[in-house]
């Protein structure tokens, strides 16, 4: 089937309740590894690619990677996803190219750092839901920041310090009719995260379900929600990585999101652990080796493990065959009849 759009997706997870993970990719390995893991577990996917991914893959190439992967994987309902788009400008270039739904993290400003005003981002945010409606592709937007920065994207800080406030994500969600909406609980993007096992109290999930009570229809997404597992840490550290001490988002926390609205999860942080573990392992244990094969295959397989797992966990699996794919155009009619006045 063609690449389908986010909205179709979360729609179908909501009537499921279930949740679906975004997990990001930069080259051909990542991408594999994720569709393997989706007819691995039969499951709906989000391919998601940051404005960083876009610049070392040279867009076209990953954009036609996932267009091969509609043609080997025709059973499994895949969205191309921009992740925190930083202008207007970066989410038309990635609907243009032909990505089926774009984030506009308005949040910060253009810089990927500096918080920005809620004026400011309903106005992006709102401008990027004209563009994409019209064309039948998914808006997702952001309302507080996340914490920690990877490649320059995030308010820093330890993640608690702009949650998102409840009454302003249902005026922010009001003012720019968006799809899909991301919320600042205290994640933080990277493996740094937390410097103690987080208790039930480190997230604030009390937050989540009050929007989630105030916003019932609304997808909610979470990002920064790397589980940062010690296995994979310990692998990295055994062969020679020097990862200091860290703890990500327990897996039935976003369980417990999920059970409260929360429809997208984005994950990267794992992927790149499992990774990096499978490499190094490779160049200790196998010195004289010297075909990058040798090292990208058992990568892509580590990386393929953790996807399926989070896959299960988030309940996306046996669930690919619930679609039929609605054209963007459709989608666009769908838009245009039930469009937001403000
Ligand atoms: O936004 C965070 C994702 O992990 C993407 O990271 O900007 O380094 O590609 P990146
Ligand atoms: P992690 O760094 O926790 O994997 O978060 C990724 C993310 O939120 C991408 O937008
Ligand atoms: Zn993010």
């Amino acid at each position: 089937m063609p690449l389908v759009s986010l909205r179709q997706v979360l729609d179908e997870a909501s009537k499921g309740g279930y949740g679906v993970g975004a997990f990001n990719v930069n080259n051909m390995e990542q991408i594999q590894s994720i569709m393997e893991a989706a007819r691995e577990t039969k499951s709906p996917v989000i391919v998601q690619a940051s404005r960083g991914a876009r610049a070392y893959s040279q867009d076209r190439f990953l954009y036609h990677f996932m267009l091969a992967a509609t043609e080997i994987y025709p059973e499994i309902p895949t969205v191309l996803h921009l992740d925190h788009g930083n202008s207007v400008a970066t989410c038309k270039s990635a609907i243009d190219m032909g990505f089926t739904s774009v984030m506009m993290d308005g949040s910060l400003l253009e810089d990927g750092k500096t918080p920005s005003s809620f004026e400011y981002n309903v106005q992006v945010t709102r401008e990027v839901v004209e563009l994409a409606h019209a064309k039948g592709v998914t808006v997702e937007g952001e309302i507080g920041c996340l914490g920690g920065i990877e490649d320059g994207h995030g308010a820093g800080g330890d993640g608690l310090s702009h949650l998102t406030d409840p009454q302003q994500a249902v005026e922010f969600v009001k003012q720019t009719g968006l799809d899909a909406l991301a919320i600042a609980i205290g994640t933080s993007h990277g493996a740094y995260k937390f410097s103690s096992k987080p208790t039930g109290e480190t997230l604030k999930m009390a937050r989540l379900i009050e929007i989630h009570k105030r916003l019932p229809n609304v997808h909610l997404v979470m990002h920064g929600s790397s589980s940062v597992p010690k296995d994979l840490q310990d692998i990295i550290n055994q062969y020679g990585g020097r990862l200091r001490p860290t703890w990500g988002v327990p897996v039935e926390e976003i369980q417990l999101g999920i059970k409260n609205g929360v429809r997208k999860i984005n994950v990267d942080t794992d992927n790149r652990l499992a990774i990096t573990g499978a490499i190094r392992k490779v160049f200790v244990e196998k010195p004289e080796e010297f075909d990058p094969r040798s090292y990208m295959k058992p990568a892509r397989e580590a990386m393929k493990k953790v996807v399926a797992l989070r896959m299960t966990q988030f309940g996306q699996a046996g669930h690919a065959g619930d679609y039929s794919p609605i054209p963007l155009a459709v989608m666009a009619h769908h838009y245009a009849d039930h469009a937001v006045t403000v």
